[in-house]
């Protein structure tokens, strides 16, 4: 059998983690990646190509011709809003991810809340305005009380700003034009509360299958402080997703993948839902991205027993009932490490040595997901807000934890540069204590 060739275009820890799943695959010999990053070269299998962008879709284009690419993976959401899936579709290549009318239920949050009022998908109640004048004034008129104010567009997970009342939330209004066009256009919405979680299913149109479920820690420190950040770690899979609340999140996803059909946006790839259980036990989505989450994907996609290349072409040619989702048993928890300062000042630990990460490629018991880390000669130097991921396997949470912050405490970087946050999992652990 000739082996085939998949381009994952993602360089962080999500894009490491599918370059592994998809070497994993027996019909897969080999794998690139745009940009990829350093450490998916300890496989001599992989190649990356760090000089194109995710966003740039006629390079990508160009590198499928040349490498009679079998199968692209469009990971990261910048390349779904590029349209980096259409022009690939428009030139018969294989493309497991969403185009970007399809996408646009992640990368317009306003549209994104139309459609879910559309077709009845639980969500916090929300405005949409277009200028500062307009959220003002609607701010003035209510009751003193807790908001989010979002940016439409894309803001690499920044984009939320939290208003604990009504004058933070006109202060957050006019944060918002720091946002540039993302923030044009913005959304207000009532503040949820209850506990976070978020779902992954493959969606091939009508149809979808969940592939599993995990817990983000969204803030940079301990107990939820600091800013938000693309995510700190995660754990998989949650205690809280008892079958009661799966129903909800499949309910969830059966309005979702038939509004899209309807909308003639049919969805074809990874749907993210984020979630919150209120305290009556009912869920509500907080948004939804058209990718896996980063760091989620790098506790769920290694948890998956499927071949992947498999699932990702049975999802593209509308075979998805012939699947049958296996995963492997155990907790799984991923810790990020970060570059100090991350995620606003972090320049300063550019460059810098990240000593001791060749001893937890060595171990046996973890995996570990490159991002922000370039290879030079044998050493490994920071590049980015977050470096890489430490993930490990156990019975429970408690198990898996106590393995990553194991192999963790083998790394550091001069000057006490290398953060992490040490709580990872705390939503489960107490559950079991
Ligand atoms: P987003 O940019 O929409 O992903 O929001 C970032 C984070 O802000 C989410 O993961 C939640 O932790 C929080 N968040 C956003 N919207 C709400 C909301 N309406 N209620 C409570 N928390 C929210
Ligand atoms: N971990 C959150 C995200 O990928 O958006």
């Amino acid at each position: 059998m000739i082996k085939k060739t998949v381009l994952v275009v993602d360089g962080g820890g999500r894009g490491s983690a599918l370059v592994k799943k998809y070497l994993q695959s027996k019909s897969v010999g080999q794998v690139l990646a745009t940009p990829g990053n350093d450490l998916m070269l300890l496989d001599k299998k992989v190649k990356v190509f760090p000089n194109v962008k995710t966003t740039d879709a006629q390079k990508i284009l160009k590198i499928c011709i040349a490498e009679k690419v079998n199968l692209v993976d469009v990971a990261q959401d910048n390349a779904v809003e590029a349209g980096v899936t259409n022009l690939l579709l428009k030139n018969h290549v294989y493309v497991f991810g969403p185009t970007k009318e399809a996408g646009q239920i992640e990368w317009d949050k306003s549209w994104s809340k139309n459609f879910m009022k559309k077709y009845k998908i639980p969500t916090a109640k929300f405005n949409v305005f277009n200028s500062e004048k307009a959220g003002i004034d609607f701010i003035k008129n209510q009751k003193n009380s807790k908001w989010y104010v979002k940016a439409s567009g894309l803001a690499a997970g920044k984009g939320a700003i939290f208003a604990s009342n009504n004058k933070e939330a006109v202060s957050a209004i006019k944060e918002i034009k720091n946002f540039g066009k993302a923030g044009d256009t913005y959304v207000i919405e009532q503040c949820l509360e209850g506990e976070e979680f978020s779902s992954f299913a493959a969606v091939s149109g009508q149809n979808f299958l969940i592939l599993g479920h995990a817990q983000d820690h969204k803030t940079v420190f301990d107990n939820n402080q600091g800013p938000n950040t693309g995510g700190m770690g995660c754990s998989s899979p949650p205690l809280v997703i008892t079958s009661k609340i799966e129903k909800q999140i499949t309910d969830i996803f059966k309005k979702t993948v038939n509004g899209l059909v309807k909308e003639k946006r049919p969805y074809f790839g990874i749907l993210y839902l984020g979630g919150i259980i209120e305290k009556n036990g009912k869920l509500k989505v907080i948004e939804f991205n058209a990718r896996w989450g980063d760091p989620e994907a790098q506790v769920i996609v290694p948890s998956l027993k499927n071949d992947f290349y498999d699932l990702a072409k049975k999802v593209i040619e509308g075979n998805i009932k012939k699947i049958k989702i296996e995963r492997e048993k155990g907790y799984k928890v991923a810790v990020a490490a970060a570059s100090k300062g991350y995620p606003n000042d972090y320049q300063n630990v550019i460059g810098k040595k990240i000593v001791g990460l060749e001893k937890i490629l060595k171990l046996k018991n973890v995996e570990i997901f490159g991002a922000g880390v370039k290879k030079l000669g044998k050493n490994f130097l920071a590049s980015g807000g977050r470096l890489f991921y430490v993930m490990a396997t156990g019975k429970n949470v408690a198990e898996a934890r106590k393995k990553a912050y194991n192999a963790l405490s083998l790394v550091s970087i001069a000057g006490g540069n290398l953060h992490y946050r040490r709580d990872i999992g705390y939503r489960d652990l107490k559950r079991i204590e």
